[in-house]
This record gives C-alpha cells, structure tokens and sequence, in this order.
C-alpha cells in the first residue's frame, strides 16, 4: 500500500499523474529555454547588439514562450479541478477529522446513515462524493493512490470525487499538520466490487453482533460497566455514544486507533489501557483500573464485533 501520487488507482488519479508529467515537462523546457536565452543574450550584450537582446527577451524566450506554455499547464490544471468537482454517481460518503481519527459516514438511499471510523469502503468504478469536515482544527484529507488531497476546515464542507478503477487496499493520510499526533492520522481504503460493496453495507447497517463465548460476555459486560457507552456507541446495545469512533462493526476493520496498531485482542487491550501512549494527546481518558484479563476481555469482545 504504497502512498505515491505516481501508482495511480482510478481514472482521476491517472489524469493527475499525466498533468503532473506534462507539468514537469514544460517546467524543464522553460528552464532549458531561459538558460539558453540567458547565455545568448549576454554574449549579444557583449558585442553590442542591445536591440537582438531585446527582442530576444520580450518576444522569444525570456517571456512570450514561457507565458505560452505556463498558460496553457494553468488552463489544463484548472479544467483537472473542475473534473474532479463535477459530481458523482449519487455515493456519497461524509468523513470528519478528528483529534486524530476519521469519522465516517455512508449515505444510503433511504437518508440514513451507515456510520463507521477509520476505514474507508468504496465500490470500484464508480465516481464516490465525499463530503469533508472537520470538528476541531484543519485536517486534509487524501489517499494520494487515488486524486486529489483537500483541507478538511472547522464550519465548512468541502467536497472531493474520487473514483478506483479496480478492487484493492490503499492507504489515506491527513495531510496537514494538526497537532501532536498528525502523523499517527492514517486511515485504510478497501475498494471492492459493487455488489460486494453494498452487500457490506447493508451488513454495516445492522446492529452489532451478540458476544461470542464468556470472555467476550465479561468483555460486553466490562464495557458497558465503565462507561464506554457514553463515548462510543454499539449499535443494539445501551452503548450510545457519538464523541468516539463508532464501535458497532470495529471487528470487522483492519486497524485500529486510526491505523495505528493492528486489530487484534493485544492491540486493543493496550489501547485501552493507555491511549495516550499510543497516540500522544489522543482524547480517550486512560482505564488503569483495569486489570490485564479485564483488558483482554474487553479487546476479544471488540475484535469479536465484525
Ligand atoms: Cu489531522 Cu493532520
């Protein structure tokens, strides 16, 4: 899951890359063609020729060729933005950055939300709107594998279409510093099929999954005793809360803590324990009651939430 800009996964990214070429191009040859004009006009200049220089300068080289060509990479840029505004195939999903994670939302057809974190879905093909915000300072928002990147502002929705041209795994960062833990803001993509995808959807849609065995029920149980609920919410379940990330299908993503740490038991028992080891600033509170088979309970009834 490489981050580079020049792997593209979907026809926009493609677009980008080719204008970052032909970018690169006319910004080699103006340099070639000022150099050059450069060198010529001071060996005229030496043998008087002031008149060559300045028609050298003013209509060749030194400023109507680069005017030409910087104009028409401006006007080629400038079409790629509005492309990349113009509107999708009716997906449509909202992120929010958060001190440090992504709030994800689905829009689905009948106006509710399918509400995740962290982890990003996206049927290939198709052309997705996301719609971005931000709760606290500027985030940005970009899987550089798949376009373009764009600030995510307090009190403004910006929006971003994006599309992958086939199934596959990419990796989206925040791209803007916001603070002591900007760089542990990362977040999966999974692109897959269409049908898959809205098979996945409608499977997000449901409430959370019963514990499965004792340790996930004393899990369940610890959760619910310790007040999770009023910061994370399990849908089904008492677990309400919407200032964290949304627990229901945690299981199910590959990363946990903004893909800081693997999903696994382990990982999210020593989340638990003390977030802001992990994540420095990070806002959930440290649970250091909690004993180390507390802590395992309550990470195998998460990982147990596909
Ligand atoms: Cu969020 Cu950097």
């Amino acid at each position: 899951m490489s981050l580079s800009t020049l792997a593209p996964g979907g026809s926009i990214a493609e677009q980008t890359t080719h204008l970052f070429w032909w970018m690169a191009s006319g910004a080699g040859i103006v340099w070639i063609l000022v150099l050059g004009t450069a060198v010529v006009a001071a060996r005229s200049r030496q043998r008087g020729e002031n008149r060559r220089v300045s028609i050298l300068l003013i209509l060749g080289c030194g400023a109507a060729l680069p005017a030409i060509i910087v104009g028409a990479l401006s006007v080629a840029g400038l079409k790629q933005v509005s492309d990349f505004l113009t509107p999708g195939d009716g997906r449509v999903i909202r992120v929010t950055g958060e001190r440090w994670w992504w709030r994800v939302a689905y829009e689905t057809p009948d106006g509710s939300l399918v509400r995740s974190a962290n982890e990003i879905r996206m049927p290939a093909g198709q052309r997705v709107e996301f719609e971005l915000r931000s709760t606290d300072v500027i985030h940005s928002f970009w899987i550089p594998s798949l376009g373009g990147k764009i600030d995510m502002i307090p009190g403004h929705v910006n929006r971003l279409v994006l599309e992958a041209d086939r199934a596959g795994r990419y990796r989206g960062v925040c791209a803007e510093f916001c603070g002591s833990s900007h760089t542990l803001m990362e977040f999966d993509v999974t692109v897959m099929q269409p049908a898959a995808f809205d098979e996945w959807l409608a499977l997000q849609a449901q409430d959370a999954r019963a514990p499965h065995g004792a340790v996930a029920r004393r899990g369940q149980a610890l959760f619910m005793n310790h007040g999770c609920g009023a910061c994370h919410r399990v849908a089904g379940t008492a677990a309400d809360g919407r200032i964290g990330p949304d627990l229901t299908h945690m299981g199910s993503r590959p990363g946990i803590a903004a893909a800081t740490l693997p999903s696994d038991v382990a990982s999210i028992a020593a989340w638990v324990a003390h977030p802001a080891d992990i994540k420095p600033g990070a806002l959930m509170p440290d649970f250091p009651m909690l004993d180390a088979g507390e802590l395992v309970a309550i990470g195998t009834y998460l990982e147990g939430l596909e």
